[in-house]
């Protein structure tokens, strides 16, 4: 009787009772008939995982504060990792994985920097290391990248990658508000990291790019050697200009393939009404992915946020489930891909300058060659100026002539 019950369930232990892993118990609960079903088996949560207590909530019965419970138990199958943070994140999952558990996880963090060394534990005991809430929150993108996008050679992914600052930029541009208020209402609705500089400075766009790269590559991609600029210097006053453009300031993660080379980036762009993320408001992420015979796909959904992000986590407990005793082949080798060099990479930059005495639209022109000057509303005192592609490091060279420039925005219109 017992051992009939075994091979109907699947116990999971959840470390971490945060945003997303109440998010977690909470999807189980509510979707469990159609959830088990999709599963072959009953999904149990034996276990919680957590520094604290919760007492007056019905997870308290099943909360444990030592680890070693959960990796000592056999009848735990399946790990679901949702602490955040690299250690001890990382030691609890190669632990896991050497004792013959699945790992599911949303850690972005922990997948950049270990996602390969995880994978290789996983393929070679027979086990999943699942990562989709990883990038995206609930979008799909991981499960399409090794599945569904596979006949395809992939040259470039472009993606908002991160709900906060889409939330901040989308309410600042359409209702005028300031960044400070934004990110606070950011944070009271769940969406910002722990420490919101890893959002507002792209650190947390990095992650999600790093791990995208990685995965088309099939090789590693440091997230240390991806440029990454944050969204602290976009004012209003970029805001009303990006309006005169019919156009809006959104940051990007970008890899584009050239040859073998891979260029990577995260820094905010003005992009066009044509450009196919101008759509994507809000703590909605969209990843616009463009294949050799494919040609372009673009997968669009709640970027961050409890129940979206546990949706993810939750499929992928699903498939750790359904694929007990089996790796889903993810090719991810510890090896570097190479990648190309910033200073090479080509870009249009919108340039705001004081209009002072010294300014001289002739030397912009000698400078930059013939530019687009921009105009906006009730903006005084200012030239601004579109130039033409430009590499990355010819144009750090030029612009170092000016000491009037105010702000300077990537733009792809
Ligand atoms: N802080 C992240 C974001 C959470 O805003 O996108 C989801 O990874």
């Amino acid at each position: 009787m017992h051992k009939n019950k075994e091979a109907v369930m699947a116990n999971i232990a959840v470390l971490g009772y945060g945003t997303v892993g109440s998010g977690v118990v909470e999807v189980i609960n509510t979707n469990h008939e159609s959830i088990n079903k999709r599963a072959g088996k009953d999904i149990n949560v034996k276990y919680v995982l957590d520094l604290r207590d919760f007492e007056g909530d019905p997870v308290q019965k099943i909360l444990v504060h030592d680890f070693d419970i959960i990796l000592n138990d056999p009848e735990v199958d399946i790990i679901v990792e949702v602490m955040g943070g690299v250690e001890p994140a990382y030691t609890f999952s190669k632990k896991a994985l050497l004792a013959g558990k699945s790992v599911c996880t949303s850690n972005k963090e922990l997948v950049a920097k270990h996602g390969a060394e995880l994978l290789a534990i996983a393929k070679e005991k027979k086990l999943n290391y699942l990562f989709e809430a990883s990038v995206g929150g609930g979008i799909p993108i991981i499960r399409p990248l090794n599945s569904s996008l596979t006949a395809d050679e992939i040259t470039e992914i472009t993606g908002i990658l991160n709900g906060t600052t889409n939330y901040i930029l989308t309410e600042m541009a359409q209702k005028g508000y300031a960044f400070d208020d934004v990110l606070k209402k950011a944070q009271d609705k769940g969406y910002a990291e722990r420490n919101p500089e890893a959002d507002v400075e792209g650190y947390d766009a990095c992650r999600k790019i790093a791990i995208l790269t990685s995965l088309v590559a099939g090789a590693q991609v440091d997230y240390e050697d991806i440029h990454t600029e944050g969204i602290t210097k976009i004012t209003d006053v970029d805001m009303k200009y990006a309006k005169e453009l019919n156009a809006s300031i959104k940051l990007l993660g970008r890899s584009t393939k050239v040859n073998d080379t891979f260029y990577s980036m995260v820094a905010p762009f003005i992009i066009g009404e044509k450009h196919p993320l101008i759509g994507v408001n809000g703590v909605f992420n969209g990843i616009f992915v463009h294949g050799n015979v494919l040609d372009d796909v673009m997968f669009y959904g709640r970027g961050a946020g409890k129940l979206p992000t546990a949706s993810a986590v939750v499929s992928d407990v699903v498939d750790a489930v359904k694929h007990m005793g089996t790796n889903i082949m993810t090719i991810w080798e510890e090896r570097k891909t190479k990648l190309g060099v910033f200073e090479e990479c080509e870009n249009k930059f919108f340039v705001r300058m004081k209009d002072d005495d010294t300014l001289d639209e002739f030397v912009i022109k000698e400078t930059f060659g013939d530019v687009l000057y921009v105009r906006a509303k009730g903006v005084d005192g200012e030239l601004a100026f579109v130039t033409k592609p430009i590499k990355e490091g010819d144009f750090a060279e030029k612009i170092k002539k000016f000491d009037q420039v105010c702000n300077v925005i990537r733009v792809d219109l």
